[in-house]
């Protein structure tokens, strides 16, 4: 994680920390007066952004819904959702078209079903059900929280993994693997990682997808929720899981995941699954006890909408230019807040909706609680830890994409002045 060239405050005499715990003081004072509220929480795209799909609202389907095959898609079937529009998108997740599915909207729910599909029906390869043995999951942190919510929900232990520049620290993840069956599967969100944009690396995929594992029926559930979401001008490539899986000996092993929900509409999207042909199998063998088929209207518009992967890069390049001002804006400030201070670190992601900031050990939940005294929603501190636990209490998960410009400038000034008077305070003992 990239770090402002810092004097660290730790090295400053008691009286020059107090001098600057004096005047962040008076900053947080001045700062809570104004009696704001602003909400840097959720990573939510902006009405603005919403906007840039109107056109899919505008679609009009009434004298021609149906689908390129003919499909009529006002009515029921079509589990695997429309091809054409798992032809635009089968590129930018890494899988081939015949093995992705279009659902519905929301990829977490696909990722809670087969969770459940897993609990209850034996996986491919498989030699009984997850429900009925104590299983496990391993998840890097920082991560995302409703990862570790689902695990909760379900009973499955979280064994908590650094995340690493490339991604998981593999050497844990190989060993862990190897040498505990109890270990069924491990989250990765590959691409602008939720929160500190860590893009994998061609090596740790290549290991992901050739270790031994003790438990035969391992999955990773490779979560591309950011895929197409880069906020650079040479877009991040991350290699093949499926095809490195399959070229490993373990085609069943990868689940993929992706939506459109930061594409087009983030309530009324439509999500993607991945997988070998024996999973895509079990996964619609055990969805079509669910749904007799997806809503292919929405699926229509959506290929009506963006026409093309052309049209999808198109898309994303206008999303870009809408948040990317945010993106640089909070780093601008906190270069100018903190650089200098030795209070923080934070993370410089190349695309995604989230950057991590890490205060020192023990001042994140103090932070978020000051910040919130003064009006400033954060994330819960620990929330980027399964539990809800961050041990070394030092992760904060800002969300840049919803709030105004001005509004996120706000916040993220006092965020920052949150985190010199916490630290400063906390080095002088107080
Ligand atoms: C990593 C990650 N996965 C999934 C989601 C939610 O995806 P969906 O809207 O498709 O359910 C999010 C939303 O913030 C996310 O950050």
């Amino acid at each position: 994680m990239p770090a402002p060239s810092l004097t660290p405050a730790p090295t400053l005499s008691a009286e020059e920390l107090a001098a600057r715990r004096d005047q962040a003081q008076r900053d947080y004072d001045a700062f809570v007066a104004r009696g704001l509220s602003l909400d840097l929480t959720r990573g939510k795209p902006s009405p603005e952004q919403l906007d840039l799909a109107s056109g899919l609202l505008a679609v009009q389907l009434d004298h021609d819904y149906r689908a390129a095959d003919g499909t009529d898609t006002r009515n029921y079937g079509g589990l695997n959702g429309l091809v054409e529009l798992r032809a635009i998108f089968a590129d930018a997740l890494q899988v081939p078209v015949a093995q992705l599915v279009a659902a519905n909207n929301s990829s977490l729910a696909v990722m809670h079903d087969c969770l459940v599909h897993a609990l209850l029906s034996a996986l491919p390869g498989s030699e009984g059900r997850w429900v009925d043995e104590p299983i496990a999951f391993l998840c890097p942190v920082p991560g995302y929280d409703r990862h570790f919510a689902l695990c909760e929900r379900f009973g499955i232990e979280m064994i908590a993994v650094p995340l690493t520049f490339d991604g998981p620290d593999m050497d844990v993840v190989e060993s862990l693997v190897a040498g505990d069956p109890r270990i069924r599967g491990i989250w990765c969100v590959p691409k602008h990682s939720n929160p500190d944009g860590t893009c994998y690396s061609d090596e740790t995929v290549g290991r992901l997808a050739a270790m031994p594992t003790a438990a035969g029926d391992f999955r990773i559930f490779w979560d591309n929720a950011y895929a197409v979401h880069d906020l650079v001008d040479k877009r991040v490539e991350i290699a093949d899981l499926l095809a490195a899986c399959a070229a490993a000996g373990n085609p069943d092993r990868a689940f993929v995941f992706g939506s459109t929900s930061k594409i087009t509409l983030a309530g009324a999207g439509v999500a993607f699954f991945g997988a070998s042909p024996a999973n895509v199998a079990w996964y619609l063998g055990h969805t079509a006890k669910r749904t007799i088929g997806p809503d292919k209207l929405n699926q229509l518009r959506h290929v009506r909408f963006l026409r093309d992967r052309a049209g999808l890069d198109a898309h994303m390049a206008a999303h870009r230019a809408l948040i990317a001002p945010k993106f640089a804006a909070v780093e601008r400030i906190l270069i100018e807040q903190l650089g200098g201070t030795g209070l923080a670190t934070w993370s410089t992601p190349k695309g995604g909706y989230f950057v991590s900031l890490n205060v020192p050990a023990g001042c994140a939940a103090a932070v978020v609680k000051r910040a919130a005294e003064a009006g400033v929603a954060l994330t819960p501190a620990g929330s980027t830890h399964p539990y809800g636990n961050d041990p070394d209490d030092r992760t904060i998960r800002l969300a840049p994409t919803f709030p105004s410009q001005e509004d996120l400038e706000l916040a993220m000034a006092g965020v920052a002045t949150c985190v010199r008077l916490v630290g400063f305070e906390q080095l002088l003992g107080k």
